[in-house]
C-alpha cells in the first residue's frame, strides 16, 4: 500500500484525483472542507519539486459540457489557499489541454475541467474501449498518479479506477490514507467498548451498516426516523412517524440478531413529538408509544441522557446520521447533545455521512473529533464493509 511519501515527486508531473465536489452558489464555493482536506497532499508535491495536474468531478453533468458544473469556483478557491499559480484548463482532455500539461513548470497546478463532462468518466453510454482510451489520455498527463479523493472512492469511474491501469506508480494521498486508517481501524480492530450511533430518516439506507456493526460493536444507538420502523417491528404505536412498511420484518430480524449476538441495540425510550412537520408545530415529550395525530421528530430527554452516558464510557465511537430533524430548532436537541457528548468523550471518534458532519460543523466541535470523514456515500459503503473500487484500484497495483 503505497502512500504519496513513497513516491519521488522531484521534477515529476503528479496526476492527482481529488474530490472537489463542493457546494457552489453564484460561482462561489460554500463549504470548502473537501478542498482544504486535499491541501496536505497538494502542498507536499509542490514543496518537493513536483508539478500537479488535478482532476475532479463536480455535480452530475452526465457526460455533457455543461458549464453550470465547471470546476472554476473550486479552482478559484484553491488559488486562494495555496501560494502556487493555479490554472484551470479549458477542457479535460484534447490537444489544448495536452499543451498546457506539457508546459506546466514545477511548483504549479493545472486543474482539469470537470471529468464528468465526458461520459467515459462514469462509463455510462460508451464502450469499455472508449472508457479505456479516455483513462489512457488522462494517465498520459502524469508521471505518477495519486488518489486523494476518498469522497469518490465508491465510484468505479475512469479517473479513479481505470486510470491506474495506464500509469506505473500509483499511491494514496494523505487524506485518503487518513480516511482508510481511521475508518479501517475502527472496523477492523476497534478499541472497546465500541459504540455506533446510527440515525437518519430511512432504515433502508442504513441496513447494511447496522448489520455490519452487529459483528463489531458493543452497543448500537438508533435515532432519527429509522427508529420508528423498529418500533413498529416491536408492535409499538408510532402515530404519524416515518415508517418503511416493507422494512418492518427486516427491522424485527435485526433486533433478534442483536439479542443473539449480545449487542446492546438501543432505541429511543422517549421522543419529542409534533402535530405537524413544521418548526411551529405543537410539541410534547412522550414515551415509546406515539398516538395518532403526532409524529416523532427527535429523541426525548431521557434518551439523550441514556445515549450520552453510553458514549461517555466508549473508547471508539462511530456516528452516522442525525437523531432527529435538527434543521428545525425544536427538534435539534437530540443531534446536538449527542454531538457534544461525542466531542467530550475520551474516545476515538469518527464522524461519517453528510448530515452528521453538517451537525458537527454547526456545533463548532469538529476539531474535537478524531476524524470527520469527507465521504458521504463513500464512508457509508466503507461502514457497510464493502470494498471501494477507488481503493481497490490502488491496492491492486
Ligand atoms: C459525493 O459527494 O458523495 C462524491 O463526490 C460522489 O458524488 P456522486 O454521488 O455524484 O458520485
Amino acid at each position: 500500500k503505497l502512500t504519496i511519501k513513497d513516491l519521488d515527486v522531484q521534477g515529476k508531473r503528479v496526476l492527482m484525483r481529488v474530490d472537489f465536489n463542493v457546494p457552489v452558489k453564484d460561482g462561489v464555493v460554500g463549504d470548502d472542507t473537501r478542498i482544504t482536506a486535499a491541501l496536505p497532499s497538494i502542498n507536499y508535491v509542490l514543496e518537493n519539486g513536483g508539478s500537479l495536474v488535478l482532476m475532479s468531478h463536480c455535480g452530475r453533468p452526465k457526460g455533457e459540457k455543461n458549464m453550470e458544473f465547471t470546476l472554476k469556483p473550486a479552482a478559484d478557491r484553491l488559488a486562494e489557499l495555496v501560494s502556487a499559480k493555479v490554472t484551470l484548463a479549458p477542457d479535460v482532455i484534447g490537444p489544448e489541454v495536452k499543451a498546457l500539461v506539457e508546459a506546466l513548470p514545477a511548483g504549479e497546478i493545472l486543474v482539469l475541467e470537470n471529468v464528468r463532462f465526458y461520459k467515459e468518466e462514469e462509463g455510462k453510454g460508451c464502450t469499455a474501449e472508449e472508457q479505456d482510451a479516455f483513462a489512457k489520455e488522462l494517465a498520459s498527463f502524469g508521471d505518477v498518479y495519486v488518489s486523494d479523493a476518498f469522497g469518490t472512492a465508491h465510484r468505479a469511474h475512469a479517473s479513479m479506477a481505470v486510470v491506474t491501469k495506464y500509469i506505473d506508480q500509483c499511491a494514496a494521498g494523505f487524506l485518503l490514507s487518513k480516511e482508510i486508517e481511521y475508518l479501517g481501524k475502527a472496523l477492523e480492530a476497534p478499541v472497546k467498548p465500541f459504540v455506533a450511533i446510527i440515525g437518519g430518516a430511512k432504515i433502508s439506507g442504513k441496513i447494511d451498516v447496522v448489520t455490519n456493526f452487529l459483528d463489531k460493536c458493543d452497543a448500537i444507538l438508533i435515532g432519527g426516523g429509522m427508529a420508528y420502523t423498529f418500533y413498529k417491528a416491536q408492535g409499538k404505536a408510532i402515530g404519524g412517524s416515518l415508517v418503511e412498511d416493507d422494512k418492518v420484518e427486516l427491522a424485527g430480524q435485526i433486533l433478534q440478531q442483536a439479542e443473539a449476538k449480545g449487542v446492546k441495540l438501543m432505541l429511543p425510550v422517549d421522543n419529542m413529538v409534533a402535530d405537524a412537520f413544521s418548526a411551529d408545530a405543537n410539541t410534547k415529550v412522550v414515551g415509546d408509544s406515539i398516538e395518532d395525530g403526532w409524529m416523532a421528530l427527535d429523541i426525548g430527554p431521557k434518551t439523550i441522557e441514556l445515549y450520552c452516558n453510553e458514549v461517555a464510557s466508549a473508547k471508539t465511537v462511530v456516528w452516522n446520521g442525525p437523531m432527529g430533524c435538527f434543521e428545525m430548532k425544536p427538534f435539534a436537541a437530540g443531534t446536538f447533545s449527542v454531538c457534544e457528548a461525542v466531542a467530550k468523550s475520551d474516545s476515538i471518534s469518527i464522524i461519517g455521512g453528510g448530515d452528521s458532519v453538517a451537525a458537527v460543523n454547526l456545533s463548532g466541535v469538529a476539531d474535537q473529533m478524531s476524524h470527520v470523514s469527507t465521504g458521504g456515500g463513500a464512508s457509508l459503503e466503507f461502514m457497510e464493509g464493502k470494498q471501494l473500487p477507488g481503493i481497490v484500484a490502488l491496492t491492486d497495483k
